[in-house]
């Protein structure tokens, strides 16, 4: 770690918007006051953003909790909110999405142009025999026609199902037949890591085992040979014929408008049902307030792929909504090198970045030289989402990214929520590296104990939503059971204690002194040590704080004398010696560090150095398998992994290290 980085650390933990940010901030503080006074008065001016055909009656519902209605009353199209009321209003030549493939070609898409391929799909779907509350299944890389594709759906109000184009045959058969989707769309294949992978085969996999699907419409991506049958077509000559006239009706703001199944690397995957004006309201809204987005000016850049939640709500619906011009990439961000994502910024003028921390970690370990050998001062607001963010990677990101000056918004929320929930404001926030700081306004939320007692400033707990919020889920597709007892059944009416409804988001949390908010992870990983709770979190925080660490991950394993005990696995920086003393040094000088940041309680029982760690496609480490590891089992279900030869490294360096 560089000196300055060392200093920063030590010095300032707090950081205030820039000056000029703050004064022109889209949304500024009384925003929480108003949110305060009156919350539902509040959400009603923030769907007054939207175009309705038909004005609500009531702004919630909320007499058969926990199913909520948003909007009630209240009709309006999606698909008309994202496209042609920008078109309308003289904005079709502006960018909507400059697209980069990962072989380097790219495409530019103005409002119009969307709009048209949109309208064409609308009616290539139609033709399809696709209606209104019809599923359709999208399984596609990341390219332009996904986001058509989901606005087309959304146009003619079929529920879109977006299934990640890295899963497997298994995991879309589940997928589809749980829904009963009519359509399948995707691809030949996309380009990965510098080659064209298939996806064509799997969805042929997938449709011999689903009855219900009707019509496959492929895209022509990579050129690849693939099989064809009579359910096939393809797009260029179905959806790129097709008539580009298409009037959007407008459906009930409760219609419901995609499902998205959670990635459930456990339990069965839960089909996580969005509706239409209260999901549109609020991620319209957040991404105006939380990125300050300024349509005219901005270009937005979020590196999630469509097929998890932070695309549909931070690439399609709410920059779509906002008229944004952004950026939309294909690949890896090391394909062709390790640069590739800073260039993307400097040849785009990327103003605003939304990526995770695995990502950012992932660059810490490069080096900063990489991100250094690019211009970047296009740049004036930094995201971060999908798991706490370290504070050593929040201050690395806002000092080698950000200039050592531009405000980092470490945002909350989950596939369940929406949209964005607790974050701080750019222009308002003295954001701390490592909190989420404070829900949003018109947001409740709060951290309980076990006993379901509001923690006090300084206690930890479970972190819940007390009030309902605009884009909740509304249910567990065909399964609403599993949603009361999933996120109703742990506090309040639910759990039979007072008429409250309280939402359950299955984080652990705590407040610190001054209330602000810090997330710790699942409550599944927090480890009870000795009868103390000490989240996996703020272990990994304490070993990447060490300068020799670059990522670490870990888990409680069974301990006969302490009940659990800490293990950690820990990649070290490239420069870090590591062989044989070197190595016994490092792993005990990591013990002591961590025993001195966190106190000895914490002091892992043993730490394993490894090359690589084992995480999830949308990039959350497993730490289940790595329990399995460290309690020296036979490794559990490996088929969600993004690389599954991580494992066997982890496992062939077992026994080494104390
Ligand atoms: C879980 C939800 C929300 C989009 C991507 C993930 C974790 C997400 C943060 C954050 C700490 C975070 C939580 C949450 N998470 N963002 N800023 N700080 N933890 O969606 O796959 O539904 O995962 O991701 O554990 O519950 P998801």
């Amino acid at each position: 770690m560089s000196e300055a980085l060392a200093n920063l650390l030590n010095e300032t933990r707090q950081f205030p918007p820039p000056a000029e940010l703050a004064a022109q901030a889209n949304v500024k503080a009384d925003a929480y006051a108003e949110g305060e006074r009156d919350r539902l008065g509040f959400w009603e001016r923030q769907a007054g953003r939207l175009s309705w055909a038909k004005q609500w009656d009531q702004v919630l519902d909320w007499s058969t909790p926990p199913f909520a209605k948003w909007f009630v009353g209240g009709q309006l199209n999606v698909a008309y909110n994202c496209l042609d009321r920008h078109v309308e209003a003289g904005r079709g030549d502006k960018v909507a999405i400059h697209w980069e493939g990962e072989p380097g070609d790219t495409r530019t898409l103005t409002y119009a142009d969307l709009h048209k391929l949109t309208c064409q799909a609308a009616n290539a779907l139609t033709e399809l025999g696709v209606t209104a509350g019809d599923r359709v299944a999208i399984y596609l890389p990341m390219i332009p026609e996904a986001a058509a594709a989901m606005l087309a759906c959304a146009r003619i109000g079929a529920t879109h199902s977006v299934v990640f184009g890295g899963f497997s045959a298994d995991a879309l058969t589940n997928r589809i037949q749980d829904a009963t989707a009519k359509v399948v769309i995707t691809a030949d294949g996309g380009y990965r890591r510098g080659k064209p992978s298939t996806l064509k085969p799997t969805v042929d996999e997938a449709v011999a085992k689903c009855p219900s699907v009707e019509h496959v419409l492929v895209v022509r991506r990579t050129g690849q040979d693939v099989a064809w049958s009579e359910k096939d077509h393809w797009w260029h000559e179905t959806v790129e014929t097709a008539s580009p006239e298409h009037a959007a009706q407008p459906f009930d703001a409760e219609h419901p408008l995609f499902i998205l199944y959670t990635s459930g690397t456990t339990a069965r995957p839960k089909g996580i049902l969005h509706t239409t004006g209260g999901y549109l309201t609020q991620t319209s809204y957040t991404t105006h307030a939380v990125f300050d987005l300024k349509p005219e000016t901005d270009v937005f850049w979020c590196t999630a792929d469509i097929g998890w939640v932070t695309g549909h709500s931070y690439i399609v619906y709410g920059p779509l909504s906002n008229g944004a011009t952004q950026v939309m990439y294909e690949g890896t961000p090391d394909t062709p090198h390790k640069g590739r994502f800073w260039e993307i910024v400097d040849k785009y003028k990327v103003t605003i970045l939304y990526t995770a921390p695995t990502l950012i970690r992932t660059m810490m370990k490069w080096g900063e030289d990489i991100p250094a050998g690019y211009d970047l001062s296009s740049l004036r607001l930094l995201g971060s989402v999908g798991e706490p963010i370290n504070p050593e990677a929040w201050i690395w990101y806002r000092q080698y990214v950000g200039r050592g000056e531009l405000p980092v918004v470490d945002t909350w929320w989950q596939t369940e929520t929406g949209a964005i929930m607790i974050s701080p404001l750019p222009g308002v926030t003295e954001a701390k590296p490592g909190s989420a700081m404070t829900p949003l306004p018109g947001i409740v939320a709060d951290v309980l104990d076990d006993q379901g007692q509001s923690v006090p400033n300084g206690g930890g707990g479970y972190l819940v939503l007390r009030e309902p919020w605009p884009s909740m889920l509304r249910t567990i597709w065909g399964d609403d059971n599993r949603f009361i007892e999933t996120y109703w059944s742990r506090f309040g009416a639910g759990a039979g204690g007072g008429d409250e409804w309280i939402y359950f988001a299955g984080d652990g949390a705590k407040k610190d002194d001054d209330g602000h908010i810090w997330l710790l992870g699942r409550v599944d990983d927090v480890m009870l040590v000795s009868g103390h709770n000490i989240s996996t979190t703020e272990v990994e925080s304490a070993l990447v704080s060490h300068p020799s660490v670059a990522e670490a991950a870990v888990v409680g394993a069974t301990d006969p004398t302490t009940g659990q005990a800490i293990v950690a696995f820990a990649i070290p920086r490239g420069s870090a010696e590591t062989s044989g003393e070197a190595g016994e040094q490092l792993i005990a000088d990591l013990r002591n560090h961590v025993a001195k940041t966190l106190g000895p309680i914490a002091k892992p029982r043993q730490i394993m150095l490894v090359p690589e760690l084992p995480k999830t496609r949308s990039g959350k480490i497993m730490r289940r398998l790595l329990r399995d590891v460290a309690e020296r089992r036979s490794l559990g279900d490996v088929t969600t992994l993004q690389d599954s030869s991580v494992m066997d490294l982890i496992a062939s360096g077992m026994g080494g290290g104390k």
